[in-house]
């Protein structure tokens, strides 16, 4: 069973644990067919020496309608091990691919870059399908295969033992055949998984940049490129295929070379007396049993590489505990009081600067902050360690003086609204995206909402609340998509808006009457905005200008204008003044 250990092993024996009576009776199903298969040779090579040879008709009949009912046995049995497999193995696949969701919603976000979006999906698709096929063919094929071999072997010892070192030489050769196709097609399977790996990524990729291929004109370039994936996927696949094709008859050949002996060292045996015709067709009845069990057992084996691969790499998903703390359920925020960066401080893993560095400042509830500075200059980083989406990596953000990592999480962020530069819309209506936010708010709430954020009229013209929202809202304008994702962060009716760089795409007039309405409109929550744009600091009650990950200076506008420098020059490269 060694290699029935490690991330294979484990899952199984999970997965039989919590399945025992479906995997019980996939064992009894199997038992009974295999049984009743057995007996088949032993019932006609009765009929043969005791009725056939001996003319005895009514014999025949009688052991005949016995041998109908074994038959129906076997069949019954064999279809009850198949469904109930599929059953246990499809649940499995089920469970796997639930918990694989559910698993990944816990990680932070550092944890789900470090496995990759397109890795996350190959998992819970590909490599959950693998692992499913996987636990039906041990279920079943790996587990009938030795007995059908070793129960056949023994039934023809019965027979004649005289007969043994031809089916034991039988048994040999098919292992040894079986075993070489086995070894030189497992690694280019694998590789050819490797292959549609790289395929699904670089398609992911091109389909959603499709429009910025066309637009560089590069198609040639891209194409080129999928071909070559694609080319090498073919010249795996039908390496494959021709080894899978060879190998049938090569078990035929040597199936049939072992009968040619077989009925050799039988005839010999059956002159000189030591055995019956019945018996030696029985015999090659068995014999073709034990050539069946063996080719099932290897064919079983076969999938397991593949499966102890899928299953790690599942189990590697699983087994990445969360690395957020939350503090205990109940221990709710307020943010009534300033919420305060107190040298907050953040470097991704790896990377070699501090995105934000020693950041300390407050902002108070009924008051907008705007924080502007030029692109990579932190904003968004900033701005994600309010609903904890990053942690500091040294000081601390505190909300009445309580460090936010001991709020429990769910009530943190239940009372923040963010808004991520994206927007995140998901295919479906309009009101099933903003109920996301709150998701037994009235039509009349959704409205107010969209009235907030300038969206209302847009949406009637799209026929309400129903207008459907194309994959990643593609249906609508880039301002369109982020007053939609506003007016679903208002919904929500935070204590706290996080706004990262919500109104890049909109006019300078429409985003600042957006941004007046919600101050309007949530006059007790504390609203935080990132934005490049020097606009949005005219609508701010503080202005924080962040550069390289500092922040430089707070103030207002006039002030920030006569003493501070970067901010200065922003407001003259963007308004085109030029000293
Ligand atoms: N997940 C990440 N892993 C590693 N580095 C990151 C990650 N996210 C951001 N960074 C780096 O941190 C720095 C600050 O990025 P951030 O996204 O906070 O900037 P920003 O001011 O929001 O920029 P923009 O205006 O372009 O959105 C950048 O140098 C960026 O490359
Ligand atoms: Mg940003």
């Amino acid at each position: 069973m060694g290699r029935f250990g490690g991330a294979f092993g484990k899952l199984l024996t999970d997965a039989i644990k919590q399945r025992r009576w479906l995997f019980t009776g996939v064992m009894v199903a199997q038992v009974v067919a295999m049984i009743a298969g057995l007996v088949q040779p032993t019932l006609n090579s009765l009929i043969i020496d005791n009725g056939v040879v001996a003319g005895d008709i009514p014999y025949v009949e009688r052991v005949g309608a016995v041998m109908f009912a074994v038959a129906v046995v076997n069949f019954v049995g064999s279809m009850a091990a198949v469904a109930l497999g599929s059953r246990l193995s499809t649940g499995v696949a089920k469970d796997l691919r639930s918990r694989l969701y559910r698993h990944s919603m816990t990680l932070s976000a550092n944890q789900f870059h470090r496995l990759g979006t397109s890795s996350m999906m190959t998992r819970t698709m590909q490599d959950v399908t693998v692992t499913q096929q996987s636990v039906f063919m041990v279920n079943t094929v790996a587990a009938t295969g030795p007995l059908i071999t070793i129960g056949a072997i023994v039934m023809s010892l019965r027979m004649s033992v005289r007969m043994s070192p031809v089916i034991a030489v039988a048994a040999i050769l098919m292992a040894i055949v079986v075993g070489i196709f086995i070894a030189r097609i497992t690694p280019l399977a694998v590789q050819s998984r490797q292959a549609v790996d790289g395929l699904n990524h670089s398609l992911r990729e091109q389909l959603s940049g499709t429009q910025v291929i066309r637009a560089f004109g590069r198609e040639k370039l891209v194409s080129a490129r999928f071909a070559e994936s694609n080319e090498r996927l073919t010249a795996l696949m039908r390496r494959v295929g021709a080894l899978q094709a060879l190998l049938m008859p090569v078990v035929l050949v040597v199936a049939n070379l072992t009968m040619v002996v077989t009925n050799l060292v039988g005839a010999k045996l059956i002159d000189s007396g030591h055995l019956t015709i019945g018996e030696l067709t029985a015999f090659s009845g068995y014999l073709v049993q034990v050539v069946g069990g063996v080719t099932m057992l290897m064919a079983a084996a076969a999938v397991i590489p593949q499966a102890q691969a899928s299953a790690s790499r599942i189990a590697d998903v699983l087994e990445t505990d969360t690395d957020t703390v939350s503090g205990p359920a109940g221990n709710r925020p307020t943010f009534a009081a300033p919420i305060e960066f107190v040298g907050a401080t953040v470097q991704y893993p790896g990377a070699e600067l501090a995105a934000v560095s020693d950041v300390s400042f407050t902002c108070a509830a009924g008051e907008v902050t705007v924080v502007v500075g030029g692109t990579a200059s932190g904003k968004s980083t900033l701005l994600a360690l309010l609903p904890r989406l990053v942690d500091p990596t040294a000081g601390a953000v505190r909300a009445g003086g309580v460090d936010l990592r001991s709020w429990s999480m769910p009530d943190l962020r239940e009372r923040i609204s963010y808004v991520s530069q994206d927007g995140s819309l998901i295919s479906g209506t309009v009101a099933g995206n903003l109920r996301l936010a709150a998701k037994d708010a009235s039509d009349d709430d959704l409205w107010s909402a969209l009235e907030v954020t300038a969206a209302a009229d847009f949406v009637r013209e799209r026929g309400g609340l129903t207008a459907e929202v194309g994959q990643a809202g593609g249906n609508f304008s880039g301002g369109q998509r982020q007053r939609l994702a506003l007016a679903r962060a208002v919904l929500r009716g935070p204590q706290v808006y996080v706004i990262d760089d919500g109104f890049s795409a909109m006019d300078p007039r429409t985003a600042t009457s957006v941004l007046k309405n919600l101050r309007g409109a949530a006059s007790e929550s504390t609203i935080i905005v990132a934005a490049q744009q020097i606009t949005m600091a005219r609508v701010a009650d503080r202005i924080a200008v962040v550069d390289g990950g500092r922040l430089v200076a707070t103030g207002d506008h006039l002030w920030l204008l006569d003493r501070c420098r970067p901010y200065r020059e922003m407001v003259e490269a963007q308004s085109g003044v030029v000293r």
